[in-house]
């Protein structure tokens, strides 16, 4: 009898081990955790997950491949949900969930355990996505079936069996971290009414009134919708994004405060922070106005939309995602240049963008001399354009008469 426990050393996965071996026939509990770049969290984890129960701990190193195959396809898609979420939890899940069915099969485990509530949307992308490698592994949800109703009576049944929690009732808001983002959901902020107590809250940066008075500029390189440079400077992927987050916290950039529509029906109230992602974002959507043609571009906010909901929605692994990539990878075929961007307050301020493979032209654009664009073609233009709004208008004078 053997479990694979999805750990990542917080409140929820912390009791688990002792809850799985009271409620599952003392089974041996292997502990996952998948590093996609929480940092600090993940110190410690292997001698508590030990000390509390565990038979064995995996750490995953999963961050290039989380900036590289999740990240990246989402940026060049423009994904977002609901128009502001950067999706930061939603892309690590099922990335994870892979590694989790990794270890699985290696270690003949008879069931997948996570320690997701049963009203989020993590335990759908963790279950779609382990469904998708393994589509008859047993999935353990210790939230929906245990006695515990609350955060506080977790930390209760922690106290009782001697389990450390690095949290206090306090601070107890409901994490997630990683490489791209970091989520604040429950406490105070459950009633929207609430301003968030940013200085209590924020981790990853400053807010704009903290944020140095001097703008701060930087210019970011894109090779097909990906970004390779820092001011001239190449880069690993990782690298890029952690000199992001530096600069974007410093200047109090990509802080979000939404109410969101959940999958599972309800709304909730979240507090992310995502500087480095946000000035990422920013900048690929600035070089595709110069470098992807009209069609292409608009057809690109569906396709943004369809792929933040997809995401969201824990759909990772399907032919349709897949499909999209098609797309958005022909799309990005030609985005590549330097972003220049000024940083200030909490704003991401563009200052020119040049590309090798731009469509602008200026000679056409131009409100000056020009050869290539002749003024009298758009008389006949307009007066087809022009139809339907003249018929109408010719019709409509008939009626009223
Ligand atoms: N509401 C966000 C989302 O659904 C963040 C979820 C955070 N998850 C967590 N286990 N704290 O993507
Ligand atoms: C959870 O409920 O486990 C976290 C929040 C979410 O999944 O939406």
């Amino acid at each position: 009898n053997k479990i694979v426990l999805a750990y990542s050393g917080g409140l929820d996965t912390s009791i688990m081990i002792q809850w799985l071996k009271e409620n599952y026939d003392d089974p041996e509990i292997i502990a996952v955790s998948g590093d996609v770049g929480q940092k600090d969290e993940l110190e410690g984890l292997e001698e508590k997950a030990l000390a509390t129960g565990a038979s064995k701990f995996y750490a995953l190193d999963l961050k290039d491949a989380f900036v590289e195959d999740y990240i990246y396809p989402c940026l060049k898609a423009d994904a977002v949900y609901e128009g502001v979420y950067l999706l930061g939890t939603s892309m690590a899940r099922p990335l994870i969930a892979k590694g989790l069915v990794d270890i699985a099969h290696k270690e003949g485990a008879d069931a997948i355990c996570h320690g997701c509530t049963g009203k989020g949307n993590d335990q759908v992308r963790f279950e779609l996505s382990i469904k998708a490698f393994a589509p008859d592994m047993p999935i353990i949800a210790p939230w929906r079936e245990w006695e515990l109703k609350s955060r506080d009576e977790e930390i209760d049944y922690a106290e009782s069996h001697h389990i450390p929690l690095k949290i206090n009732r306090e601070t107890n808001y409901s994490k997630d971290k990683n490489i791209w983002h970091l989520s604040h959901e429950g406490l105070d902020l459950e009633d929207p009414a609430n301003e968030p107590q940013y200085d209590k809250i924020l981790e990853l940066g400053v807010t704009p009134e903290k944020a140095p008075d001097e703008p701060t500029y930087i210019t970011l390189h894109f090779e097909k919708g990906i970004p390779t440079q820092l001011n001239g400077e190449s880069m690993s992927a990782q690298q890029l994004l952690l000199k992001l987050n530096q600069l974007g916290g410093a200047n109090g950039i990509g802080i979000i405060d939404m109410v969101e529509n959940r999958l599972v029906g309800m709304k909730s109230r979240g507090v992310y922070e995502t500087p480095g992602g946000t000035i990422m974002y920013k900048a690929h959507a600035l070089l595709e106005t110069i470098t992807m043609d009209k069609e292409t571009q608009h057809f690109m906010q569906h396709v943004s939309v369809k792929y933040g909901e997809l995401v969201y929605n824990g759909q990772w692994f399907t032919p349709l995602r897949e499909a999209l990539d098609a797309f958005v990878d022909k799309a990005n075929e030609y985005v590549n240049g330097d972003v220049k961007l000024k940083l200030y307050k909490g704003n991401i301020i563009p200052a020119g963008m040049t590309s090798p493979t731009s469509l602008y032209s200026e000679q056409i654009a131009s409100f000056g001399e020009d050869d290539s664009y002749d003024q009298s073609d758009s008389k006949g233009f307009i007066n087809l354009f022009g139809l339907p709004i003249k018929v109408r208008a010719q019709q409509e004078k008939k009626w009223n008469k």
